[in-house]
């Protein structure tokens, strides 16, 4: 193993079952991968292809039917499920195409969510609501912290969702399509602003996308077919 590896992945399998029809498609048919600390990798494939199921095992938010998923070679389907979500909040971001911000809170409450299962957070409100506004700055919305989201354009929400994956200064970002709903000039800027932090930071980015432009930003570029990682 690579001492710079973040995640690896081996012989990940994935089926679902189709309403009660007994027979399984499989969706994931043995993945290997494996992503080292500051790296940026795209996936790219055809729709149905396995790339959000990937993902979702990759991230800790889908459990595989068969394969390991470690994280500084620790299984993160082996340990138990509040070890994994207390994994998952303090290491990994998550960007979704549809933004997935609640539309009840605030755009600085979604953006402080992510904070709140932090170990103690109670205790530390003012520090993690100035940690998610300062984020919010950065990202351009500042005058937006007290707007709903459903008030906000479709960039300014992902902005929000990117502020909200950072909260919590994770290693690792996700981002299954982050650009997939939008129009290309506040794509372009969600993608500036993504790429921007993920530098600053030195964090490792995990993008989905179907935008060969946009794969060929990142350092690597995988390509997925049919459940499969191309070689
Ligand atoms: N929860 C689910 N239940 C049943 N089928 C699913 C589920 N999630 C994904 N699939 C199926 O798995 C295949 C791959 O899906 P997905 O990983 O979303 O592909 P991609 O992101 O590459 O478009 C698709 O055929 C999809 O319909
Ligand atoms: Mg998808």
């Amino acid at each position: 193993m690579n001492e710079n590896e973040v995640l690896r992945a081996e012989g990940i399998r994935k089926s679902f079952r189709l309403g009660k029809s007994k027979s399984a498609v499989e969706v994931l048919k043995g993945v290997d991968f494996a992503l080292c600390q500051g790296e940026t990798v795209a996936i790219t494939g055809a729709s149905g292809a396995g790339k959000s199921t990937l993902l979702y095992a990759l991230a800790g938010l889908e459990k595989p039917d068969a394969g390991e998923v470690r994280y500084a070679g620790r299984s993160l389907y082996r340990m138990g499920a509040n070890a994994r979500a207390a994994l998952r909040v303090k290491e990994i971001g998550f960007v979704f195409q549809a933004y997935h911000l609640l539309p009840e809170l605030t755009v600085l409450e979604n953006a402080m969510l992510p904070a709140l299962a932090l170990p103690g957070a109670w205790k530390r409100g003012k520090e993690l609501r100035e940690r998610a506004s300062a984020l919010l700055a950065r990202v351009g919305l500042a005058a937006r912290e007290k707007h709903r989201p459903g008030e906000l354009s479709g960039g300014e929400q992902q902005r929000a969702a990117i502020a909200r994956a950072l909260v919590n200064a994770p290693r690792l970002i996700f981002a299954d399509e982050p650009t997939g709903n939008l129009d290309s000039a506040s794509g372009e800027e969600v993608l500036r602003l993504l790429f921007g932090e993920v530098a600053a930071a030195g964090l490792t980015l995990l993008m989905v996308t179907h935008n060969d432009a946009v794969a060929a930003r990142c350092d690597r570029h995988v390509k997925m077919m049919d459940g499969r990682i191309v070689p």
